[in-house]
């Protein structure tokens, strides 16, 4: 279970920083259960680790163990909400490098995450020479980036199966009735797979939006949604000792006090699109109306070397979130050397895990002592139950939060405004007079 280590904000913040706010988080806890508060209509995902459709989820899984059988690389065609949970599980779960350590199933290649020609033609110089199957995924049905991605694997799979065999091996998650890419769907005869109306992108890691790829990838996701439900239940426990309240109080109370900028940090390269995935639902949900903290990550001790020095000593705006396991999954012994030359016969026969955990603790004090709070999220193992609480958790205290901020956490009415542009200057139908005047203005 969750375990939070509040101590390193003592002296950063007032006394009272979370007893002032119980009021303030037992509304926004109700807001959250009763969907009566802004955006209440995307709060589907609350209860979701409880009540999610079990009819769906055995199609998922039937699905999964048929690309494990039939395929030698699934593609996952999706971005934002749609790519950042399904690729944060499965390297979390195993490690940026599973495409090489898997020893059964597809690799897992994302693609529709940008407008990257070569990194599109890279994807496809991957997988066209091997048995493969497609997974496009997109809530609205509409985004540019995944929909063109779609088209040209679409392509490549009818031009090497046929139409027949491209069919069986292309599975599509989408809105339940709506959108371009269900109307294709329905029309071809994909096997569909649903985006719930009250989940929204950003919160729709335990749909089928990420347990499709993630089972693919051999996770057993009932543990995933087991653990996820087990932090459900705990979280909505009102109380100052839950540690979603906590978390949630104490990002508010370090905003209020002036940081404007939250680190995730995590000591496992594993978990580098854990914290993409983090920085999305973060920034999001509460960056907007002017408001929010700016959600960044990184991976220590690798940017130890690198952003460690404006962590410790530059602009003091920011507070570390440091994602803490308590063990790892194998142990490495550091040998001896008889003659010693590097000198670190000092650490001879000390497992490898001991000097990551004092590299943690003296970044820990060096950076409290620079001026940046410092808050531990510490879990026991990197394991599947506990990362499926850890996603809970996240989602859930970054619902209180927003709301403590005084924004609705479930809206994202900026990510339109580069759509339209891009939409006029690619020349889209009906956006004429606003492609004239973008044009005019970047000469
Ligand atoms: O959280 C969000 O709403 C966005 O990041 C979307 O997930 C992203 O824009 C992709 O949208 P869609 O799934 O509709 O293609």
């Amino acid at each position: 279970m969750i375990h939070l280590d509040l101590s390193k904000l003592s002296g950063f913040l007032p006394e009272d920083w979370l007893s002032s706010r119980t009021d303030a988080l037992s509304q926004a806890r109700d807001m959250l259960s009763t969907g009566n508060g802004p955006g209440g209509s995307f709060t589907g995902w609350v209860h979701l680790p409880r009540d999610y459709d079990r009819a769906e989820f055995d199609r998922i899984q039937q699905a999964a163990q048929r690309i494990r059988t039939d395929s030698q690389a699934l593609v996952v065609i999706g971005i934002g909400g749609s790519y950042l949970g399904a690729r944060a599980v499965v390297e979390a779960l195993n490690s940026p490098n599973f495409n090489l350590t898997r020893t059964s199933g597809p690799a897992i290649y994302f693609a529709g995450n940008g407008l990257s020609t070569d990194a599109l033609l890279e994807v496809i110089d991957l997988v066209k020479d091997k048995d493969f199957s497609v997974n496009v995924i997109s809530k609205s049905g509409t985004t540019t980036e995944p929909a063109v991605a779609f088209r040209i694997f679409k392509a490549l799979l009818e031009e090497k199966y046929g139409k027949e065999g491209a069919r069986s091996r292309i599975y599509a998650t989408t809105d339940a009735h709506k959108g371009a890419l269900k109307g294709l769907a329905d029309a071809e005869g994909y096997e569909t797979f649903v985006v719930p109306d009250a989940v929204g992108g950003r919160y729709s890691v335990l749909t089928a939006v990420g347990l499709l790829p993630i089972a693919a990838a051999g996770v057993d996701i009932q543990a995933l949604m087991a653990g996820a439900q087990t932090a459900m239940e705990s979280l909505d426990v009102p109380g100052t000792e839950n540690p979603a309240w906590q978390y949630a109080a104490a990002r508010h109370a370090l905003y209020t006090s002036g940081k404007r900028v939250e680190i995730l940090a995590a000591y496992e390269p594993s978990m580098r699109f854990f914290t993409e995935w983090w920085k999305q639902l973060y920034g999001e949900s509460e960056g907007k109306d002017g408001k929010g903290l700016f959600p960044a990550s990184v991976e220590f001790t690798a940017d130890l070397h690198s952003m460690g020095q404006f962590i410790q000593d530059g602009e003091r705006i920011m507070f570390e979130t440091v994602i803490r396991f308590e063990n790892t999954r194998r142990t490495l012994e550091i040998p001896n050397d008889p003659d010693n030359v590097d000198g670190l016969n000092f650490l001879s026969g000390k497992p490898l895990s001991f000097v990551a955990e004092q590299a943690l603790r003296g970044t820990l004090l060096a950076h409290v002592d620079g001026g940046v709070p410092n808050l531990i999220i510490g879990l026991e193992q990197r394991d599947t139950r506990s990362l499926g609480g850890l996603i809970y958790f996240f989602e859930y205290a970054c619902g209180l939060s927003g709301y403590l901020l005084g924004v609705n956490p479930f809206d994202q009415p900026g990510v339109e405004a580069y759509k339209k542009n891009m939409f006029a200057l690619l020349g889209k139908p009906g956006y004429e007079d606003q492609k004239a005047a973008l044009e005019a203005r970047l000469h």
